[in-house]
């Protein structure tokens, strides 16, 4: 992106709190650009960040631990505005002549605090009970020289302190979490009232912008789009697409994996609707013969990954002049982090075109990479992708190759993308497709006696996996109703021939994953 898209931006240097890129999300949300950087970005490389505040975030450390993170003092004499959340407040303390010892008992959890001095960060803050969320071991027991306590808690002398003067500011709570419910208004008072900033960033302001970049940058080349029908590769197609018509070709690969009837939802919008330059190669054939007798999940990821960029390779060289290959990288995936990273939900979630633009001498085009989810969620409605495209459920690369236990067969296939089908259709009609982050059949290799009219069967079983998660690192199955499940079930069980059985899986994740193999 050009600089003049970012004329007003906010730093975030991260200490290492889980928090802290919902910091950024909340920033963002109030429509000012953010990025989050290690808590050791270099002085040079924060000044030409030219931040018009900077947000120091919580962390699991204490300031008197060894090898404790700091700040470069420096930063508090750039004269711009400055915020220190928990860790970040106990580290403005420390490192400007104030002293932060243990406190007696760790604060954590719901606490009130009342306000001492109102207006600046606190403005229109109730003054009294204030709900705030706190998570610190540390408190501060003397304040810097020329900071005032602005808020107080039973436990937390200094709850909030602040250097209106220098434009210093510090919470001991966390602001950016939904448990400290004035949390946006406090965050907002800081980037409006004491950073100056305003409410520019918009996902119309980043279209717009972003397709003249992406024009400047491409000009008369080609570009190469691998688009999966997620989220993400579609508003990177549409963008594109926005931004250089017929230049962008789209290659779409049909691995015979797919849930029912997305080959023909993919073509009907962005072919039909958006006439954009698709190609369409039915793969299926080619993958299931060299799944022939695989069962082990790795193995087949392996083998999924791998003729993938085959089938790719060999489609994308018949398109002369392509210079770029596009690609829907995230923001998250990109932060340079000191964060904690719970355990990594991207074990078995390979980028499934990795490797690909090396092999193929393509530079990489990756238009989404200043955003999050969300921000792509609304970049999507805002170029007129359809609902059902935007808010869909993540759907991992090998498909219902990782669904169905054990070696792949065409029938079992069929089985499992019909009873698939129908809990997509009864999760939508029952209104739970947005409250869960997934759910999905999973074929098991296992039969068992059922009766259907006078005959005795010997049929599968279908396990229903729906779980509500955040961030796929954590997930915990969904309670959906009683009359949900039965419908899906009796469905399942009168309309999918081979199948006599439908059990709910109740695991949680962890120590439960969310997919099966
Ligand atoms: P697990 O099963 O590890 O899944 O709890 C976490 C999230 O990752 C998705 N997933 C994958 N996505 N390729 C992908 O593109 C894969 O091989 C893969 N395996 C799991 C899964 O659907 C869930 O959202």
């Amino acid at each position: 992106m050009p600089d003049s898209l970012h004329q007003e931006q906010v730093l975030i240097l991260d200490f290492g709190s889980q928090t802290t890129q919902l910091i950024a999300r909340r920033v963002r949300e109030s429509h000012v650009y953010c990025e989050i950087h290690p808590f050791n970005m270099p002085l040079e490389a924060i000044k030409n960040f030219k931040p018009k505040g900077i947000i120091l975030s919580g962390g699991p450390s204490s300031v008197h631990d060894e090898g404790a993170p700091l700040a470069d003092p420096k930063i508090f004499e750039l004269g711009v505005p400055l915020l220190g959340i928990c860790y970040g407040m106990q580290l403005l303390a420390h490192q400007l002549g104030g002293v932060v010892e243990k406190a007696q008992r760790r604060e954590y959890g719901p606490a009130s605090i009342d306000i001492d001095l109102q207006g600046d960060i606190f403005h229109e803050i109730e003054k009294e009970g204030v709900r705030v969320w706190m998570s610190h071991g540390d408190r501060i027991l003397k304040l810097p020289p020329s900071f005032k306590a602005m808020a107080h808690s039973d436990n937390s002398p200094a709850a909030a302190m602040g250097d209106p003067h220098r434009h210093l500011y510090g919470v001991q709570f966390h602001p950016e979490v939904a448990h400290t419910p004035c949390g946006k208004d406090i965050l907002e008072n800081f980037l409006f009232r004491i950073c100056g900033c305003r409410p520019a960033w918009t996902m119309k302001s980043f279209v717009e912008s972003a397709i003249g970049s992406l024009r400047n940058k491409i000009g008369n080349d080609h570009v190469i789009c691998a688009l999966s029908g997620g989220v993400d590769s579609s508003v990177v197609a549409v963008l594109l697409h926005e931004a250089i018509g017929t230049q962008l070709h789209c290659i779409f690969v049909n691995n015979g994996l797919l849930r029912k009837g997305e080959a023909e939802t993919v073509q009907r919008v962005f072919r039909d609707h958006f006439e954009i330059n698709l190609i369409y190669i039915d793969a299926s054939a080619e993958f299931l013969d060299r799944l022939k007798g695989v069962s082990d999940p790795e193995r087949k990821r392996k083998i999924i990954g791998n003729l993938f960029i085959e089938v790719f390779e060999r489609e994308a060289a018949g398109i002369e002049d392509a210079r770029y290959l596009a690609q829907g990288t995230l923001y998250p995936d990109v932060i340079e982090s000191v964060s904690f990273k719970g355990p990594s939900a991207t074990i078995k979630t390979h980028h499934n075109v990795g490797g690909l633009p090396e092999k193929m001498k393509l530079e990489l085009i990756e238009p989404l990479r200043e955003l999050f989810k969300d921000e792509v969620r609304l970049v999507g409605r805002e170029l007129g992708l359809p609902e059902r495209i935007i808010m869909r459920h993540p759907f991992p690369g090998p498909g219902l190759a990782i669904r169905m236990i054990g070696e792949l067969s065409p029938e079992n296939l069929e089985i499992l993308r019909e009873a698939d089908a129908v809990i997509q259709e009864e999760i939508e009609a029952s209104g739970w497709y947005e409250h869960v982050w997934q759910s999905f059949a999973v074929l098991l290799p296992v039969r068992s006696v059922g009766v259907m009219g006078d005959e005795r069967t010997y049929d599968q079983v279908i396990a229903l996996r729906a779980v509500e998660s955040v961030d796929a690192m954590t997930a915990d199955w969904a309670r959906l109703p009683y009359e949900v499940l039965a419908k899906i079930s009796n469905r399942i069980i009168n309309e999918v021939k081979g199948v006599n059985r439908v059990v709910y899986d109740i695991s949680s994740k962890p120590p439960s994953t969310i997919e099966w193999e």
